[in-house]
């Protein structure tokens, strides 16, 4: 399929100025990706997306980790899509996991939903994050909770050309325990079948599918050989320079 490889890097709530400099520095030392077939994006804490945005090599593209659900105004605390698209991000990450399920947070897969409509509205690209917890994928639940989460996405939103799929079991996120080449394989088969069947076959030929949870440079090869796997969204291993491997894993 010709779908373009896909790297996110979400360094969710880590760095200060100095080390996100350092960081950027060595990502700029790297191969250009300009005509590669790679994409390769970094999800910033907001209050560094403009210092990267202005730092950051142009090939590479920055997104956010989240979003307010509409128009700016009165949600103390919030950050709205357009404050995003000012500071340089092209990208939003939604619904990760640590939004859906920490307790002090639980976003709801409506939440979730408004938010990539609205975000997609506004021209922005979304990575929709899915994936189940330990407890589901041990009762079988799998794919009932991935299709759960698409069934919001699709209820919200009809243009599919800015949206990127990311699955992430959750019991593979920080833990070390990566999902094996077949597991993810099978879930990113069956997500993609469902989209054929429920969205339609050109957006299930043309959606990238990525994995995340674990992703290293030491395993990144052996999973992108899955013919369903489009790329990775990175944690950890987004922090270090050695993320550069990982991007390279399109070849
Ligand atoms: O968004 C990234 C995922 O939560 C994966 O995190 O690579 O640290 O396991 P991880």
């Amino acid at each position: 399929a010709d779908r373009t490889f896909f790297v996110g890097g979400n360094w969710k709530c880590n760095g200060t100025k100095d080390s996100i400099v350092e960081l950027i520095d060595q990502i700029n030392e790297g191969p250009s990706i300009k005509d590669a077939p790679v994409e390769a994006v970094l999800g910033v804490p907001f209050p560094y997306m403009s210092l990267v945005s202005e730092k950051l090599r142009d090939d590479w593209q920055v997104s956010a980790q989240n979003c307010w659900t509409g128009d700016g105004g009165a949600y103390t605390g919030e950050v709205s899509v357009d404050m995003i698209a000012d500071c340089g991000a092209e990208w939003i990450i939604l619904g990760h996991s640590e939004r859906r399920h920490l307790d002090v947070l639980k976003e709801t897969d409506e939440t979730i939903a408004a938010k990539a409509a609205y975000a997609l509205g506004k021209g922005m690209k979304v990575m929709y994050c899915i994936g189940e917890l330990l407890s589901e994928r041990e009762a079988d639940q799998t794919l009932a909770v991935c299709e759960r989460q698409m069934q919001a996405l699709k209820e919200a939103v009809s243009d599919y050309s800015n949206v990127v799929i990311a699955y992430e079991p959750v019991w593979a996120i920080g833990t070390g325990k990566v999902a094996t080449p077949e597991q993810a394989q099978e879930v990113h088969e069956a997500v993609r079948s469902w989209v054929k069947e429920n969205i339609s076959p050109e957006v299930a030929e043309s959606i990238r599918i990525l994995y995340g949870g674990s992703v290293s440079p030491g395993n990144c090869d052996e999973l992108s050989t899955k013919p369903d796997v489009d790329g990775f969204l990175v944690g950890g291993a987004s922090l270090k320079p050695d993320f550069l491997k990982i991007v390279d894993s399109y070849k």
